[in-house]
């Protein structure tokens, strides 16, 4: 859905930006123009809104889905089997899975880029190979770790397996790798194309969307995004020290959060926005409502909040914990 507002305000800005810069009328002009012409050509229409629907929906319209984050890492070890067994017997409609890759390029369940948090043993991805994260225990580094232990880091296939078993829709995670994991999930699409209306794929990097995209324009698809996060900390503290690059980076977020708002959510055509949840209102979810794109909201993580998103707000919301109020995890 294109918003004839939204148009003309992208290309006033671009316009009176350029212009501002250039003083050439000329330059402004072309540039404009080239930028539309772009985004004209080359960004991918949203899949149809009934399949949207259906990934974000899954019990019915007027169903707020609840997402373990990470499976759901407060009530089990995150991104494992056994997390995606409990969050759906703990009510859960949807897992959050992180998708990563071992040294041999075989897409796996983590989190981190290194497996020293959450697992007995340590070291980059890159350099373990899947039999090595096999002898690793999962549950090493929970709070549960008794009850838990020996679980095991799953494939990305045996995680998608167990949650088309258990009727749980999907949100993949992406970090990076964008020809990795549109590679990998474009497979998983084509040997599971139930996956196209109970999965989305998620990412921070408009990048790694656009390449899922354009391997595969029928997978539904989200931007992820937290304001000031090249600035600051999940927790927001300054993410920089010095004062100059503090204030760089601050200017950066400014210009990346317009564009999130303003172009790439167009030029991906996605489905869905994932955004911290200080940042939902009314007000928020209906300006993305207009372009037909919903808000879900992260992490939400207390009974007052939940209560809130589900009643108040209807906004699908990613949670830590299934059954009590817990810290966030970043
Ligand atoms: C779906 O929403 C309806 C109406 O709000 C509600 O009565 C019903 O319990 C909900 N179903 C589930 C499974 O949450
Ligand atoms: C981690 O735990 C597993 C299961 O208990 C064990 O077999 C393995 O040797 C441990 N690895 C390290 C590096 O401690
Ligand atoms: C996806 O959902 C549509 C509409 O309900 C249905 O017609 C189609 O068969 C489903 N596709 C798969 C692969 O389950």
């Amino acid at each position: 859905m294109l918003q004839l507002g939204d148009e003309v305000t992208l290309y006033s800005v671009v316009f009176a930006l350029v212009l501002l810069g250039t003083r050439s009328p000329v330059w402004t002009t072309a540039l404009t123009a080239s930028l539309y012409l772009f985004l004209t050509m080359f960004r991918f229409p949203q899949v149809p809104t009934s399949r949207a629907l259906q990934v974000l929906h899954p019990v019915g319209p007027g169903n707020v889905s609840v997402v373990a984050h990470r499976c759901g890492g407060h009530d089990a070890p995150e991104n494992t089997i056994v997390a995606i067994r409990e969050s759906s017997k703990n009510g859960a409609t949807a897992v959050e899975l992180d998708l990563e890759f071992s040294a041999d390029s075989v897409p796996i369940l983590m989190h981190d880029e290194t497996v020293d948090r959450t697992t007995n043993g340590s070291g980059p991805l890159s350099q373990m190979r899947l039999s090595d994260l096999g002898k690793l225990d999962a549950a090493a580094k929970h709070r549960l770790r008794d009850k838990f232990a020996g679980e095991k880091i799953p494939t990305l296939e045996q995680a998608v397996e167990e949650c088309i078993k258990l009727q749980l829709t999907i949100y993949f995670d992406v970090k990076g790798h964008p020809d990795e994991a549109a590679a990998a999930l474009k497979e998983l699409y084509k040997k599971h194309p139930v996956l196209y209306n109970t999965s989305i794929v998620c990412s921070f990097e408009p990048k790694v969307i656009y390449r899922m995209r354009q391997s595969d324009p029928e997978v539904v698809t989200a931007l992820t995004h937290r304001p000031w996060s090249l600035s600051r900390l999940g927790d927001g503290a300054p993410r920089f020290s010095s004062p100059w690059k503090h204030r760089w980076m601050t200017l950066l977020d400014v210009a990346l959060d317009w564009a999130h708002h303003h172009v790439l959510w167009k030029l991906c055509g996605i489905s869905a926005f994932l955004i911290q949840k200080n940042f939902v209102s009314p007000d928020y979810a209906l300006y993305w409502a207009r372009r037909g794109v919903e808000v879900v909201a992260w992490t939400v993580n207390t009974k007052v909040e939940k209560d809130y998103y589900q009643d108040v707000l209807q906004v699908n919301y990613i949670t830590d914990s299934l059954v009590e109020d817990c810290e966030p995890h970043y």
